[in-house]
């Protein structure tokens, strides 16, 4: 049982994930800005978790920005004062729309690059050295080598993957271990930090209460065909039947969210056990599936036709992205445990239950 600071925990992954570290009987203190995400989603989180009386002792929310530094530094004192210390900081707070950076580099930078900045120099200030950061298969770009370890060459494609990619080079210099070309490197300086690569998180709570709720028209495949199924757009854009994959669309490994939570649980509980390192670890589930199965997986799910056009690839967008997950199952024994048909109903029910989101 530790006392995290999960920020960005009101988001998709971060209140799934909040669900896993309560049932491990971990006090949480989630802190957003609610700039991609609804208080709701926490209400409803806490709701979910196998503890019965949670108290604001167990779960507290403190509504703030990463990059305001008084704030931030104002949430570690306060616990160092009650002498409950932060013990480690879970770190989703990030802006994540490939389409989206190409417009505004700029504020990508600022929240994703400078926010990280400003919660490593509170975390220092503080004496709080352990760190799990959502890190992306982004930063592969057009992967070498498929299933894709995590040695394979880093080469983003667009400014959100940039972003990425010099995060973990910073946390990388925090650690002090500067181009290391190890998975798990040690840290001489005291620092435990995972650096966690998702390949596509989608689905939802089984309970259908907590999912992804994308503000506007939605950028993402799983969130998108959802729309199509309910009806409120009109028909999926494929963008792209002619990359060298089995059927020419798009072919990703996509993870169950709670399975995802699981993971990064178990990176925690790693690097509490384990001496100061950094650690880097793809979670994924090694499996690839392209759009149009993916489209397949929800028509039989829903019961539905689901519309759908050619449309030309995305600006961004690469091929085939799967993950080699030996290395988590080895370094912190995780292994998803839901597939596809698991990801299709669980966000359908979410998307039924919760036509317009939170
Ligand atoms: P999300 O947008 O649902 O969650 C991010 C949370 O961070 C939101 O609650 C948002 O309000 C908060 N936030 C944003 N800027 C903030 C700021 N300046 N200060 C405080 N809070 C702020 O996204 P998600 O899908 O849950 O992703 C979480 C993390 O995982 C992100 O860093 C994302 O880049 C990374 N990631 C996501 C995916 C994916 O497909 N969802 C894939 C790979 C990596
Ligand atoms: N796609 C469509 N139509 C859509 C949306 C997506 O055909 O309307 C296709 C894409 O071209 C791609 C596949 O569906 O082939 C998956 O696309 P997503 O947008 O769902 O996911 P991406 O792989 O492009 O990117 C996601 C997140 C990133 C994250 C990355 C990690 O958006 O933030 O996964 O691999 F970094």
């Amino acid at each position: 049982m530790a006392r995290l600071l999960v920020v960005g925990g009101a988001g998709f992954i971060g209140s799934h994930t909040c669900i896993s570290l309560l049932n491990l009987n971990h006090k949480i203190i989630v802190y957003d800005n609610f700039s991609n995400s609804s208080p709701r989603a926490l209400e409803r989180a806490k709701n979910l978790s196998n503890i019965k009386n949670i108290t604001a002792d167990i779960f507290s929310l403190k509504k703030g920005d990463i990059r305001d530094e008084i704030y931030l530094n104002s949430v570690f004192e306060e616990y160092i004062s009650k002498k409950e210390p932060i013990e480690a900081v879970i770190h989703f707070a990030g802006l994540k729309s490939v389409q989206e950076s190409f417009i505004k580099p700029n504020h990508y930078w600022d929240v994703n690059v400078n926010g990280t900045i400003n919660l490593i120099k509170a975390m220092q200030k503080h004496n709080c050295k352990v760190m799990v950061f959502s890190s992306s298969a982004t930063i592969y770009g057009y992967p070498d080598k498929v299933p894709i370890p995590e040695l394979a060459t880093i080469n983003p494609l667009n400014p959100y993957g940039n972003t990425k990619a010099t995060i973990e080079n910073f946390l990388s210099d925090i650690a002090g271990c500067s181009n290391t070309k190890l998975i798990k490197a040690t840290s001489n300086n005291g620092w435990k930090i995972a650096r966690l690569r998702y390949f596509n998180p989608v689905g939802a709570h089984q309970s259908g209460l907590i999912g992804e709720d994308p503000k506007g028209m939605p950028n993402n495949l799983f969130p998108y065909i959802n729309q199509v199924a309910i009806g409120k757009i009109k028909s999926l854009q494929i963008f792209g039947d002619n990359w060298p994959t089995h059927d020419g669309t798009g072919v990703r490994d996509y993870i169950h969210v709670m399975d995802l939570a699981e993971g990064h649980c178990a990176a925690l509980e790693n690097l509490f056990l384990e001496k100061p390192q950094l650690l880097t670890l793809n979670l994924g589930t090694g499996k690839g599936t392209s759009v149009i199965q993916v489209l397949k997986a929800f028509e039989k799910i829903t019961d539905k036709k689901i519309p759908y056009e050619i449309v030309s690839r995305r600006n961004g967008d690469s091929a085939i992205a799967i993950a080699d997950v030996t290395m988590a199952k080895k370094i912190i024994n995780w292994k998803p445990k839901k597939g596809l048909e698991d990801m299709c109903r669980d966000s359908w029910r979410w998307q039924i239950s919760n036509p317009s989101g939170y």
